[in-house]
């Protein structure tokens, strides 16, 4: 629940047609008693009128960066030291594009660089647009620089597509300022993952791997970092860039995985095993290139430890989620897993069908414990990532509690 708060709001909305919600953003911080100051860029005046937000706010709207009596009144430099606070709600793809490469060519953009205060954005945009390279790398870029972005959400687009980039409702943006954020559930939590694939070399040139590519463990360290938790990641060979504050381990065999997961678990709260780990790796490793001969040939394996098993094994064991890949019988092989490997929970995923599982950006996960499951219908990895940290936190807390009424 939250309650009222005395904060000097800067709201922002840039030129996108969720623009019209801002409107009730306005109403709802200042039910809550915040102080609102609305920005409005060129394009959202095609959405919106100036008017309604004078009128919501109780202050003259902003528009220009150069105007003479809105200088006066309170320039643009003032604006940014006066709020404790800027949201920009709408932020499209070209604000974000602006903010992440330092323009001030209008009167946001300008703001945005005066501004000292803390920064959100609410991203609204067409699906493509939200998911196209240039942009996740403007929003990790942002990220970066300490700006919290809230959302977007999937669903019906205005343009008519479906997808991840509908802006935020005003209810949950409002939460999320006006408490900081929403994102608390691991605050003081240490969680280990692993994630990617590991490399089991055959001779100095080859090697045996999977196609893991660590979308979704990394997916996961950054939903547990948003939740408040200080995040090691020990991840095979991938060419993804760790989020920001994580601890990042890089390894390349299972082995290695073995080793750094191994030391450190004990000391964490919960270890979510996520990376592809070669079950086999080659008996003997040739010092020199295997060379061509006969038409057939055989490779002698031998079975790697279990990592996730040895951690769920430990005396003192962190909440140990374990996952699990399945072409047949999901749910009687994951449970299966979470018996023998004596987990805490398993999320299983289909993989080796047309999509979702191994290296696409969207992935459908069934979660088992042992009272319960829960599914999680097919979506972007990042959003499941997080949906499953909330699982994981509630659950987590659920066995705290018992542990110690
Ligand atoms: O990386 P992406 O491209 O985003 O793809 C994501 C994913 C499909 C790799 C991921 O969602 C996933 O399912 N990871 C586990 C893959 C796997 O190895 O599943 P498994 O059913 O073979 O293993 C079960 C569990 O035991 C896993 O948690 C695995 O990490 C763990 N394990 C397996 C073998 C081993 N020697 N040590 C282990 O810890």
């Amino acid at each position: 629940m939250v309650s009222k708060i005395n904060k000097k709001i800067l709201l922002a909305a840039s030129g996108g047609i969720a623009a019209y919600k801002t409107a009730e953003l306005v109403r709802l911080l200042r039910k809550k008693n915040a102080e609102v100051r609305v920005v409005l860029t060129h394009a959202a005046e095609k959405f919106v009128t100036p008017l309604t937000f004078q009128a919501l706010s109780g202050h003259a709207v902003a528009t220009e960066l150069l105007d003479t009596e809105q200088e006066n009144a309170m320039g643009h430099i003032n604006l940014a030291r006066w709020a404790d606070l800027l949201i920009v709600a709408p932020a499209t793809a070209d604000i974000i594009a602006k903010f992440s490469h330092g323009l001030a060519d209008d009167l946001l953009s300008t703001l945005y660089l005066a501004a000292e205060c803390p920064v959100y954005i609410a991203p609204a945009m067409n699906q493509a647009m939200w998911n196209k390279t240039v942009t996740q790398d403007n929003i990790k870029k942002l990220q970066n620089h300490g700006v919290t972005i809230i959302g977007p959400e999937s669903g019906d687009q205005a343009c008519g597509e479906q997808g991840f980039g509908r802006m935020s409702e005003p209810e949950e943006i409002c939460n999320h300022l006006l408490t900081g954020s929403s994102s608390s559930l691991l605050q003081g939590k240490s969680v280990l993952i692993s994630a990617g694939p590991t490399r089991e070399p055959l001779d100095p040139v080859r090697y045996i791997s999977n196609r893991s590519s660590g979308k979704m463990g990394y997916a996961l360290a950054e939903a547990a970092i948003n939740q408040g938790a200080s995040v090691t990641l020990v991840s095979g060979p991938v060419s993804l860039s760790a989020p920001a504050k994580t601890n990042l381990v890089n390894v390349e065999t299972a082995q290695q995985m073995y080793e750094e997961v191994l030391q450190r678990a004990g000391l964490y709260d919960v270890y979510i095993g996520a990376a592809a780990v070669a079950d086999y790796s080659p008996d003997q490793i040739k010092e020199e290139k295997i060379k061509k001969q006969a038409d057939r040939t055989t490779i002698v394996l031998r079975k790697n430890k279990d990592i996730l098993s040895a951690v769920a094994h430990l005396k003192q064991r962190p909440f140990t989620v374990g996952f699990a890949a399945e072409t047949q019988e999901l749910e009687k092989y994951a449970r299966g897993k979470l018996e023998r490997k004596n987990l805490d929970m398993i999320a299983a995923n289909w993989v080796g069908k047309e999509s979702g599982g191994f290296e696409d950006d969207n992935n459908a996960l069934q979660v088992f414990w042992r009272q319960g499951k829960q599914n999680f219908e097919m979506m972007n990895k990042k959003r499941l990532a997080e949906k499953l940290i909330e699982l994981i936190a509630e659950k987590l807390d659920e066995k705290n509690t018992t542990k110690n009424p």
